[in-house]
């Protein structure tokens, strides 16, 4: 993946569901094509073949589990994902904790299927655990940050400070509360090489005009 990045999460917001999903997926291809910046988008595993057609930039599934073909019935079997052309998964998000052998199992298994992992932490101890496991990326979010307005690059500079020393160069993501130039500028001047968010652009009245302000942060 081509970095610095700014990824969104669509989670499952009804903006970020179906075909409003695919509008707002349409709305980041514009703009990261115009300004020429990195973006990648994170998506219900329903929404990814249609969401994989529609845009020339990497399409991640929110979760995957570490299982294979056979009777796993309910689960997101990573063969699927990857044949639907997901370019990688996140794992481990704040709304969807595993436990760390899980995080372990999966991670191996995305290697085999050849798809980026993107592993989800709540602080730099965490970090430095999974990193350990050698996911392609890290994502660390504060937990209590997120969905609201207050961001990880202003209310805890020092946390990316601390993770992106113990992740290293190249492979920590932040995210919480990041809705502006100024947070991605700030997270990206501290050792982040992108960030995760979602309701900055989910819940925006005018996604472009945010996602055009997030992109001069990089
Ligand atoms: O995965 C991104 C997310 O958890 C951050 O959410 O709404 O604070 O940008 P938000």
């Amino acid at each position: 993946m081509q970095l610095p990045i700014i990824i969104t999460n669509f989670k499952t917001y009804e903006t970020g569901t179906g075909s409003k999903a695919l509008e707002l997926a349409k709305i980041h291809a514009k703009v990261a094509a115009d300004l020429k910046v990195s973006m990648a988008i994170a998506v219900q595993p329903t929404d990814l073949v249609t969401l994989v057609a529609s845009v020339g930039f990497p399409v991640f599934s929110q979760h995957m589990d570490p299982v294979s073909y056979g009777s796993s019935t309910g689960h997101i079997l990573p063969e699927a994902i990857k044949g639907a052309g997901a370019a990688g998964t996140l794992l481990n998000h704040s709304e969807r904790r595993i436990p760390m052998d899980q995080i372990r199992a999966s991670i191996e298994r995305a290697k085999e299927v050849s798809l980026f992992t993107i592993v989800c932490a709540a602080d730099d101890e965490e970090a430095a655990e999974i990193a350990a496991m050698g996911p392609d990326m890290i994502a660390v979010e504060p937990p209590e940050l997120i969905g609201g307005d207050i961001s990880v690059s202003t209310s805890d500079p020092d946390l990316i400070k601390r993770s992106a020393e113990v992740v290293g160069e190249g492979r920590l993501l932040v995210g919480a509360g990041v809705k502006t130039g100024e947070d991605v500028r700030i997270a990206v001047e501290l050792g982040a090489a992108g960030v995760l968010l979602a309701s900055g652009v989910t819940k925006a009245a005018d996604p472009e005009a945010v996602l055009r302000d997030l992109a001069s942060g990089l």
